[in-house]
């Protein structure tokens, strides 16, 4: 299980302590929500933030864009240090040119999925896209509840990549309680915010994730 623990959920005043805090207890990427009050209602961070974060922390920086047009803003996220950018399906008029671009730049490639998007909305893209990202809540907010209906939708995607080399990753509302279940249909990557940073004890709570990871494999 690759984990990768949403800085929404964060302390920002505090964005370095908080990130330095997952990453000691096996947190491997920082997923970091970029919102723009227009593709979602909320606006969060922009390339300049990715920066700062960048000189403080070696884990791989997974850059989630919520953005209208997100072709215009993607090489400055790539200059801003982002190791992976993921851009949603529903934003992009030229998905497999705006995948290119960012693989173009030397970056992973992601393409994301809203909650009723349906799966064939990426069946002609695998071929430039090295994760899909399903959302199982309505992007814009931290902190909301997971929408069963996507369990299906796991199911599906993981059929459609076969045995490409494409990492898979949901995004919402996981937790310790739904972690087990999402492992065992072959999610590779896991976002989690609130269930982490709101917890008493994030670095527990992370070596709980990590145990039921191992649960599953074994
Ligand atoms: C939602 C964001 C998520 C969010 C997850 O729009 O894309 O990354 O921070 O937060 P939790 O884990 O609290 O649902
Ligand atoms: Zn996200």
């Amino acid at each position: 299980m690759i984990l990768a623990p949403s800085i929404l959920s964060a302390d920002f005043s505090q964005l370095a302590h908080d990130l330095e805090k997952v990453v000691s207890a096996g947190a491997q990427w920082i997923h970091i929500d970029v919102m723009d009050g227009h593709f979602v209602p909320n606006i969060t961070i922009g390339p300049i933030v990715v920066k700062h974060i960048r000189r403080t922390t070696s884990a791989y920086l997974d850059c989630h864009l919520m953005i209208s047009e997100p072709d215009r803003y993607i090489d400055a996220f790539a200059e801003a240090g982002a190791d992976g950018i993921t851009i949603h399906a529903e934003a992009c008029t030229h998905l497999h040119r705006t995948l290119s671009r960012i693989r173009e730049l030397g970056l992973k490639s992601g393409v994301s999925l809203n909650p009723s998007t349906p799966v064939s909305a990426i069946e002609y893209v695998l071929e430039v896209t090295d994760l899909v990202l399903l959302m199982s809540v309505n992007p814009g907010f931290g902190g909301q509840s997971f929408i069963n209906a996507v369990i299906p939708k796991v199911d599906e995607v993981r059929k459609l990549i076969s045995q490409r080399d494409i990492l898979l990753q949901i995004d919402g509302g996981v937790g310790t309680d739904n972690l087990g279940m999402l492992l065992s249909k072959g999610i590779d990557v896991i976002v989690a915010g609130s269930s982490i940073f709101n917890s008493m004890d994030p670095e527990s709570t992370i070596k709980e994730m990590f145990a039921i990871a191992a649960a599953n494999e074994s």
